[in-house]
């Protein structure tokens, strides 16, 4: 089996619904933020400040070529610009999470430790052009996406239910 690769804007959700895809279905998952910070032993935010969103990009390039190479079978959470990464379609089925920018500020500030969540993200310091990205982003994540899924406005059951209908699970 092909694995799962989520994407979509900071904050839609990815890691969450990854999580609670593979508690209901028993597959592993990995988060390719969480293998950079791993393979640097530094935290995203301190790759930005200390070698630019560049650096970051490389580090990303590596880790796609790492999962096409050595990973199947898996749900793959990514970081937002993940996408971008050369051959995506080699890693897995990618499926695109769907939600309009309201909805994902909207998600984030109902979370207990938004502050924080806000803070570890470079590109999401700014409203405006964390929006004007977004905008820009839009239509790539919809070209990239074999399957699309709006997210905005359900729960986490009713999304898994989904994306396992999608899937064919
Ligand atoms: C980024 C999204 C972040 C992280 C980095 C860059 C982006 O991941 O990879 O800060 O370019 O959209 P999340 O989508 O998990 O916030």
């Amino acid at each position: 089996m092909k694995n799962i690769v989520l994407i979509g804007f900071m904050g839609v959700g990815k890691g969450t619904i990854a999580r609670a895809f593979c508690a209901k279905t028993g597959m592993y998952g990995v988060d390719t933020d969480d293998l950079i910070e791993s393979l640097e032993n530094r935290k995203i935010k301190t790759i930005f400040k200390e070698n630019g969103e560049g650096h970051f990009r490389a580090l990303e390039a590596r880790t796609a070529s790492w999962l096409a190479k050595n990973v199947k079978n898996t749900v793959i959470s990514t970081g937002g610009g993940f996408f971008m990464v050369e051959d995506l379609n080699k890693i897995g089925t990618i499926v695109y999470l769907k939600s309009s920018f309201d909805g994902i500020i909207e998600r984030i500030m109902s979370q207990p430790n938004a502050k924080h969540k806000l803070q570890k993200r470079p590109l999401f310091q700014e409203i405006d052009r964390a929006k004007a990205l977004f905008e820009k982003r839009v239509p790539l994540y919809e070209k990239k996406a074999d399957i699309s899924i709006q997210v905005e406005n359900k729960s986490i059951k009713e999304i898994v239910k989904g994306l396992e209908k999608s899937l064919k699970f």
